[in-house]
């Protein structure tokens, strides 16, 4: 038996594994409820937009918008303080076509206005997660490419750079076993500018992809 100061919670009063997981899955719906109401705010009445995914303190998707003001740029992070800090960069900078929201990858193209298309998808140093056993947590994905496909507009353009060889190998291999999307070496770089993590990378490669027009 427990002693009266153990943590340990007896079986009997114990939860169902199945509440946790009940619990979870209102946590997520409400969440996504949030994030479905907070786009369609911004976002509502947008056709197009450029997506950076994993956009950190915002320093290429801030430059970017200055250059470009007739771009909708959307950047997401899962770090609540980097979004603060993008979106001040944003706001000194005076830049109202930026939007940095705190939401992953999936769950935002899930929750993404219906009239909303994507048409430049940027991923800049994304966490590689070099141990096998957590590849599945790098957000490219042959089911993230599949819903980013999806929510694009025929002629988008996917642009993808790391320092890490193992990582774009692993995207040079997706995108090319993927239906929807094909590499294209001849694409331009979007526009460079050094990011947070590029500033610290001694070398790195870039990919550049287009998706594939079904007739
Ligand atoms: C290595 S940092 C690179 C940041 C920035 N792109 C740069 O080059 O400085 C990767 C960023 O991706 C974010 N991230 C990781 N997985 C994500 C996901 N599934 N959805 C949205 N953001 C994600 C992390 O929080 C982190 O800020």
């Amino acid at each position: 038996m427990a002693s009266p100061t153990s943590n340990i919670v007896p079986a009997e009063s114990r939860k169902p594994a199945t509440s946790n997981h009940k619990l979870e899955l209102e946590r997520q719906l409400q969440r996504r409820k949030l994030l479905r109401k907070k786009l369609s705010l911004r976002l509502g009445e947008v056709g197009s937009c450029l997506l950076e995914p994993g956009c950190g303190h915002g320093h290429w998707l801030t430059a970017y918008a200055a250059q470009y003001p007739n771009t909708i740029c959307v950047g997401l992070d899962l770090l609540r303080e980097r979004i603060e800090k993008a979106r001040s960069k944003a706001a000194r900078a005076g830049l109202e076509h930026v939007h940095f929201i705190k939401a992953e990858l999936l769950e935002c193209i899930e929750c993404l206005p219906a009239g909303l298309k994507l048409q430049n998808i940027v991923f800049l140093f994304p966490d590689p997660w070099p141990k096998k056993r957590h590849h599945r947590r790098r957000m490219i994905q042959m089911d993230s490419l599949s819903a980013l496909a999806e929510r694009s507009m025929d002629d988008a353009k996917l642009y993808f750079r790391s320092d890490d060889s193992d990582y774009v190998e692993w995207t040079r291999e997706l995108v090319c076993a993927h239906p929807d999307w094909q590499l294209d070496e001849t694409l331009p770089w979007l526009f460079e500018q050094e990011t947070l993590f590029q500033r610290k990378m001694l070398s790195y490669q870039s990919l550049q992809a287009r998706r594939i027009v079904k007739e």
